[in-house]
């Protein structure tokens, strides 16, 4: 013990990779455990950036263990690049380990998330266009391929053959393409596995293991719980479940293994694609905010939607985490804004305020949010590193968001830095916050 979990809990790209950075140096293992390369972590070191699809966010620290877990989806090609990339980085990535019952994301299953996009025209629900939710529903539809199957070119071929079988007709447009080529892709992925042999492991066991021993794992969740495909905006969700639970599912660990629980919440809201997002701004404040907050996709390199915090949707997420503590990042990004905006509640049109998030989509789609408006700051706070260094407009909302949402703050970001961090006490008292010794 003990488990730390991290999630994202708005509509992901929060910064979970920058605390998973911070917390894996004295981690015995951090693990992913779902989605895949439609996730983008970005961590900066020193002059270095280093942007994580696949790869947990503590392959940086060679005495961590870095898992992909069985909830993950991953596509071998993508995944060999990022190891190939981090190598020209210098970065030792001879430990990751991958889990056996991983699902596969295959060719069939990128042409199949374009070919949806493009049919739902603008319906769309703004994918990463990187296979994840075909490759999810063939696991469903139990026509997945499991990273173990690329190891056996029998029982590879087989699969395939499976898969395409009930996918004809969709895949009609590309019949003649090489990439679905039977022999060729077979033979391609067999190459995959081999190259990622060395890596495969019983990383259920691995878990264990470390938590049985007293040491420290951290779960990784990739996009956020506002993106859960049972929990958030669905159909404009990923494929996936990015609420805390998942964490020992897409694991092999038991949820009594989850002992503390962070969400990662930017001080502000951010979007990328399509879907319901009652607090997004417009016009020169959200090219701003973009501008400063560099809201860029770290995966498809889109400019993110920009709203203010939204206290209705976090309320929400917290509860659907179980949240103990939360991570504020960015609020370096809202210096400068007179006033700062806060979500408290929607208004429908018929006028009925609403202060829990909505379980009818036409309502959300419908609802207005309601502001509460707070003092903003002009002080560069990028070089503070306690709440006392703060200008009061900053430590006012940090109290704010804590007494509004029920949940401790243990730490709030001010750069993209690894050290332009503040610890609370609360932080520093946590498990977490124990682990790294602040
Ligand atoms: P993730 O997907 O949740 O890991 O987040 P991303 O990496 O996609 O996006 C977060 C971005 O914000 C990254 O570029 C980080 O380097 C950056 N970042 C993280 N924390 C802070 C912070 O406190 N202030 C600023 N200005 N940038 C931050
Ligand atoms: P991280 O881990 C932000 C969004 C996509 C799209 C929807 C479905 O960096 O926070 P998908 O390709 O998953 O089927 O797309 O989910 N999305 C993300 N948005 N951050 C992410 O990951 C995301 N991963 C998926 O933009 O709206
Ligand atoms: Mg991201």
């Amino acid at each position: 013990m003990p488990g730390i979990v991290i999630v994202g809990a708005q509509w992901g790209d929060e910064g979970k990779g920058k605390l998973v950075d911070l917390l894996a140096e004295p981690a015995d293992a951090v693990v992913r455990f779902q989605g895949g390369n439609n996730a983008g972590h970005t961590i900066v070191h020193g002059d270095v950036k280093y942007a994580f699809h696949l790869v947990p966010s503590g392959i940086l620290y060679p005495g961590t263990t870095c898992i992909i877990g069985n909830g993950v989806v991953v596509d071998p090609e993508v995944l060999l690049n990022e190891l190939a990339q981090l190598a020209t980085q210098d970065v030792d990535s001879s430990g990751l380990r991958i889990s056996p019952n991983a699902h596969v994301i295959m060719p069939y299953h990128k042409l199949l998330d374009q070919a949806g996009e493009q049919r739902l025209g603008k319906n769309q629900i703004g994918t990463t266009k990187r296979g994840i939710g075909p490759c999810y529903a063939d696991k469903s539809l139990r026509l997945g391929i499991r990273i173990q199957d690329l190891l056996e070119e029998r029982i590879l071929k087989k699969k395939i053959v499976a898969a395409l079988e009930p996918k004809e007709r969709l895949l009609r447009p590309w019949q003649r393409d090489a990439v679905l080529d039977l022999q060729a892709m077979t033979e391609r992925y067999l190459e995959f596995g081999e190259r990622l042999r060395p890596h495969i492991a019983d990383t259920t066991a691995l878990v264990w293991d470390a938590l049985d021993a007293g040491g420290t794992v951290l779960f990784e969740g990739a996009q956020a719980a506002l993106l859960d495909i049972d929990h958030g905006t669905y159909p404009f969700v990923t494929s996936s479940n990015p609420v805390s639970g998942t964490a020992a599912v897409g694991s092999g660990a038991g949820p009594k293994d989850l002992d503390e629980i962070w969400g990662v919440v930017k001080a502000y809201s951010t979007r990328v694609g399509s879907g319901p997002f009652p607090t997004e701004l417009d016009g020169t404040l959200a090219d701003e905010l973009r501008d400063k907050g560099a809201e860029r996709g770290t995966t498809t390199g889109r400019d993110r939607r920009i709203g203010w915090i939204d206290l209705v949707a976090l309320r929400y997420a917290a509860r659907l985490c179980t949240l103990d503590l939360i991570c504020l990042t960015k609020l370096d990004v809202l210096t400068g804004q007179d006033v700062i905006r806060v979500a408290t509640g929607y208004r429908t049109p018929e006028g009925e305020l609403l202060e829990r998030y909505p379980y009818n989509q036409s309502v959300l789609h419908r609802a207005e949010p309601v502001y509460e408006d707070l003092p903003g700051w002009s002080e560069d706070i990028t070089a503070a590193r306690t709440l006392e260094d703060l200008p009061q407009a900053a430590r006012d909302y940090v109290a704010y968001l804590e007494d509004r949402l029920g949940t401790r703050i243990g730490m709030i970001g001010v750069g993209p830095a690894q050290d332009q961090v503040i610890w609370t006490d609360a932080g520093r008292a946590s498990q977490a916050g124990r682990t790294v010794g602040v």
